[in-house]
């Protein structure tokens, strides 16, 4: 079975994909440098999935030990890209350290791809890209403009794109798939494996179970004066399984012979809006858990509302991320639990 290279491999979304890759029989080798990860990840996707990944503890950026990787494992025959930095705020703060590594490692691994021959990549992009659509392109689909990043994170994400464009358009045999992702949220339903945000956290679903566990006195809801329903802003909240699912489609479709473009893009989410206030209600009701929560002012950059279009990925990708919302929130709970020892 072909074996994929999955950087950023003991990640939130990359555990998530690695269980699904070996599940499907493929051999993974993750590289991973553990700056935002730790190394039992390794040991709960073991658990779940019956065997180990090759884990090879590297600096995407470093290509002299990527060259290494590359060597030691010929039979990679796709890259799965999630290595990057991805904290919106501090992005801001160090721009020059999100520039260098969210593009260097991308850089390093298409030289070592092409050197290699390594035909395949799929890379983890955001619906980030899209800023704040206007009206008349919400849902979003995969036609909506790319507008100018509010942040050097989101910077990177474009910057990325058009990188593997240029890339794939000098190079006819290398094929790319792109990823924009919504909002990822939840667990593994094992409870092994989840989200480990490092310190407070930035996204709304670990801010609320950490609340509800007690690690937190309160949620911080950023504003409800937006022009939505019930005034707090909409997102797409994506089960990050089904994320992950979209990924094996991904490297699937590639290894078939089957994209008709060089460069396919698919927008990854379920195509329904949820509020925060939405969220936090329907958490509430599956945990039994009252949130204390309390409305504050808006967040700096947040956008308003985005929710993807996701019909083009249900039908080239035969991909659907259909799991009910309230077993979403569920897991992300008993992960939640879990972690902190809680019945
Ligand atoms: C969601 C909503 C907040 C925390 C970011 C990145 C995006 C992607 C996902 C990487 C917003 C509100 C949040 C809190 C709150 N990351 N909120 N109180 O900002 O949509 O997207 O994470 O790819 O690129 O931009 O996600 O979870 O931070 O916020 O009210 O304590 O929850 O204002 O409306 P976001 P989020």
């Amino acid at each position: 079975m072909a074996r994929i290279l999955v950087t950023g491999g003991t990640g939130y979304i990359g555990s998530h994909t690695v269980v699904c890759l070996m599940q499907q029989g493929y051999d993974v080798v993750i590289v991973d440098n553990l700056s935002n990860s730790n190394i039992e990840v390794l040991d709960g996707i073991e658990k779940i999935v019956g065997r180990r990944p090759d884990f090879e503890n590297v600096n995407c950026n470093d290509y002299v030990n990527m060259e290494r990787v590359f060597t030691q494992y010929p039979d990679i025959q796709a890259v799965i890209h999630f290595a990057a930095s991805k904290a919106v705020g501090e992005s801001v703060e160090q721009p020059l350290m999100y520039y260098r590594n969210n593009l260097g490692s991308l850089v390093t691994i298409l030289e070592l791809m092409l050197v290699h021959n390594v035909p395949h990549i799929v890379f983890s992009s955001s619906c980030t890209v899209y800023g704040q659509p206007d009206k008349a392109h919400l849902p979003v689909d995969e036609t909506a403009p790319i507008q100018k990043a509010l942040s050097p994170y989101g910077n990177t994400k474009q910057i990325n794109e058009e990188i593997i464009c240029d890339t794939c358009h000098a190079n006819a045999n290398l094929h790319a798939i792109i990823l924009r992702y919504f909002n990822p949220i939840g667990a593994h339903p094992s409870a092994l494996i989840g989200e480990l945000p490092n310190g407070v956290p930035n996204n709304l679903l670990p801010f609320v179970t950490q609340t509800a566990a007690g690690l937190r006195d309160k949620l911080r809801v950023f504003g409800n004066d937006y022009n939505t329903p019930d005034g707090s802003c909409i997102r797409d909240y994506i089960y990050v399984v089904d994320l992950a699912k979209a990924h094996v489609k991904a490297v699937e479709r590639m290894l078939a012979g089957l994209p008709t473009d060089q460069v396919e893009v698919f927008n990854l989410g379920t195509g329904r809006g949820l509020s925060v206030l939405e969220i936090l209600r329907t958490f509430i009701k599956v945990s039994g858990i009252h949130i204390k929560y309390e409305i504050v002012g808006r967040r700096e950059g947040d956008i308003e509302q985005v929710w993807a279009n996701p019909k083009k990925a249900n039908e080239v990708l035969g991909w659907k991320a259909d799991t009910p919302i309230e077993d979403v929130l569920r897991s992300a709970w008993n992960w939640e639990k879990k972690l902190r020892g809680i019945e």
